[in-house]
Parts: structure tokens; sequence; C-alpha cells
């Protein structure tokens, strides 16, 4: 397999007076599965097509394990496209849509003929040779047993797994896949997330894979690349995203529930002001600043000289349950994930403490603000940060 890093750099690109990728540069390193991640029409379709060579860019570049590719074809950047739909041939047998892009590949026009093919010079070989490609991509994928059956004989996660072969069998520099998965239930997909995770560690290849859906890119990926109307917002592995988001939109987007994000103040010493109570996290600020608090659901938990909420319902989710709460002088419903055993003892209409374990700050304008624990906390949260 030839392994290739990808390299866009500076993309932009308008449909008409829609500029839908703005200076987009992003890079997937030899064998990394880079994940891009945003909501519907902010260009991750288009950002694949022009790497793919389907689509110009007005601006950029395109690189292929370093060298420029954009004055190439489609067909010579060597790259394989998975899609949302499979686009496999309906009337061909697994076999067959797997080996025709080897047969397109290595066989003149007169090799493919399906019964001259075998008579012509060198035929024969080249055909052996590429069932014997075939066959040690269809092992792995566990497709050995279905190779003589059509498309509409096979379920929707056996189809993706064909559409993996045929674009596996070529041994591309790299995968795009786009959305590969969405027409798959709950529970195919998350086993052909892990089909595609293991392809790609078994043959250290490259992957750039667009989805929309978060836990797809958080489960599966090396590094994920968040976009939103066509700029890339923050590119990092999943946890670092989700600990260390550089700005709200991404806080927003990564987490599930998500994350509070609730407006607050700077006292004057620089300490953080929340629903009238003072918590024991530090900014540099001037004093009276406005701020939003960024508090994950889990990191709200029940202790005493907590913020006083009130809680409006709970939603319980097995072993844990999601309280639902408001807070004085908080327009947005503040959500709290404890364990089920602690939402038990709760009725709604009752307050409870809810004091934060980790804040993270944001400007009003969404940029991340440097925040710590404060080194003069209070005895009472102290003992609620430990
Ligand atoms: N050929 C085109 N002509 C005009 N506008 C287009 C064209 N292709 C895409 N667009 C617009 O460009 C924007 C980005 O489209 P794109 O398909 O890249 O989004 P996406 O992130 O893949 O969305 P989705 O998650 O829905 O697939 C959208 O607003 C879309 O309407
Ligand atoms: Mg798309």
């Amino acid at each position: 397999m030839a392994v290739a890093s990808v390299d866009l750099i500076g993309i932009g690109k308008r449909f008409g007076a829609t500029e839908v990728l703005q200076d987009v540069t992003l890079r997937a390193a030899d064998g990394e599965f880079l994940a891009i991640l945003g909501a519907s029409g902010c260009g991750k379709s288009t950002l694949l097509r022009i790497l793919a060579g389907l689509e110009g860019a007005d601006r950029g570049q395109v690189r292929l394990g370093g060298e420029e590719v954009g004055h190439l074809r489609p067909k010579a950047r060597d790259l394989a496209m998975v899609f949302q739909s499979y686009a496999l041939y309906p009337y061909m047998t697994v076999r067959q849509n797997i080996t025709l892009p080897l047969q397109m590949r290595r066989l003149s026009a007169l090799q493919r003929l399906p019964l001259l093919g075998r008579l012509a010079p060198g035929g024969r070989a080249l055909r052996a040779g590429i069932t014997a490609d075939v066959d040690a991509v269809a092992g792995p994928l566990q497709l050995s047993a279905l190779m003589e059956r059509r498309p509409a004989q096979l379920s929707g996660g056996q189809r993706q797994r064909v559409a993996l072969g045929r674009a596996m069998v070529r041994q591309p520099a790299a995968f795009l896949m786009d959305e590969p998965l969405s027409n798959l239930d709950a529970k195919l997909r998350v086993e052909a997330r892990a089909e595609i995770v293991a392809m790609q560690r078994r043959l250290s290849a490259t992957i750039l894979y667009v989805t929309h859906d978060q836990v797809e890119a958080m489960t599966m990926a090396d590094r994920v690349a968040v976009m939103q109307a066509g700029r890339v917002l923050q590119v990092a592995p999943p946890q670092h995203l989700y600990d260390e988001p550089a700005s709200i939109d991404v806080a927003r987007f990564v987490g599930s529930p998500p994350m509070n994000i609730i407006p607050a103040l700077l006292d004057e010493t620089g300490m953080v002001e929340l629903a009238g109570h003072v918590l024991p996290w530090h900014a540099q600020g001037r004093a009276g600043a406005r701020v939003m608090a960024g508090i994950r659901p889990e990191s709200l938990v029940p202790r005493p000289g907590g913020l006083p909420a009130t809680l409006k319902r709970v939603e319980r989710l097995g072993a844990e349950a999601v309280l639902h709460c408001a807070l004085p002088g908080v327009e947005d419903t503040v959500l709290a994930r404890v364990e089920t055993a602690i939402a038990n003892g709760l009725s709604p209409g009752g307050t409870i403490p809810l004091m934060p374990r980790r804040v993270l700050l944001f400007q009003e304008a969404g940029l991340r603000m440097e925040c710590r624990p404060h080194p003069a906390a209070t005895p009472a949260m102290e003992g609620a940060l430990g």
C-alpha cells in the first residue's frame, strides 16, 4: 500500500456569490485517520471533491505525499472515494464489483473482453493476479462467502464492506470517505465503524473521513477537524477537542448532552461570578467583564456550597441521569449528568447545590480565555473541588 500524506493548503471555493470554503488548511499525515466534522452545508463534501480532483478550487493547493497534484485528473490522483451511497453495480456480483477497478487499471480493452480477453496475450496471468488481490481483500472484510451474491441480496453493512473492498483493492494512496455509514441503522453503524478502524490500522491507511456525527468522529479518528461555514475551527485529537475546545462553537459541537454555556462576570479580583455566586475560578480580565462559562454536564456535581439549582426534570438514561435545572438569572436550562442513584433521591421542584468541578471560560465573542482554579478558594469550595 502506497501510504501518503494529504495536504490542503489555503483552499478557497465559491459557488456563485457563496463562499463555501474559506482558507481551509488541513494535513493528514501518513497513515493518519483524520475526521472532518461539521453541520450540513459547511463544505465537507466540497472539500473532499476538491481533494479528489472532481471539483476545482479557486485558491490554494492540494498535495499528496508532498507533491502538488492540482494539475492531475481524478484518476491520476490515486485516491479511493467511498460515498454515502455505495454506488455498487446492482447487476454485478460482489466479486465483479470488487474486481472491476482492477480490471480497468490493469487490463487493456482487448484483455477486458469476456471471452476473447482470456485468449489475448498476457490476459490469463493478469487475471490470475487480479483474482488473488481480490481474494486478499475479501478475506479480512469477511466477504469471501458472499462473493457470488448481488448487492440486493446483501445487508447494508455487507454492502458497505463491498464498497470498502472495492476502494481497498486498488491500494490507493489515501481513502476519502464521505459519510459512508449514514445509510446504516445504529447497530450496524457501530460494527461498521469498528471495521473501518480495523482496516485502517491493518493497512496503516491515510483516511479523510467526513461526517456530521460527532460520536463517529470522536470514536474513529486520530484527529478531528471541526468545520463551520466553510472554515476549520479547530483540529485536535478527540479527547483534546472535548477537554480544550478553542471556542464556544467547538465546545457546543462536541459532547452529548452538550456543554452548558452560561453567561458570567469577572469580579474585581478576576473571580468568575455566575448566577449570583462567586466560583473559585480566576481569569485575567477587567472587573465587570462579561464572559461565558462553559461547564460540561458531568462536571456539575451536587455538593454543599454549589450553585443553587432548581430541579425541573430528571431524564433517566439507565446507569446515569441528566438533571434539567434552572439557575437564578440564567435563561437556558442547565444540565448535570449524575449517577442514577443520586437522581433517585431528588424530586422536581426541589433545590440542589451544583458545584462545577471544571470551568472553561470564553470571551463573549466565543474565543477561549485562560481560567484557573483560584488558590484562595473558600474551604467549602476546596472540598468540592477535590
Ligand atoms: N455545485 C454546487 N453549486 C452551488 N452550490 C453548491 C454546489 N455544491 C455545493 N454547494 C453549496 O455549498 C455548500 C457546501 O456544500 P457541501 O456539499 O460541501 O456541504 P456538506 O458539508 O457536505 O453538507 P452535508 O453534510 O449536507 O453533506 C452548501 O451550501 C451547498 O448548497
Ligand atoms: Mg456532504
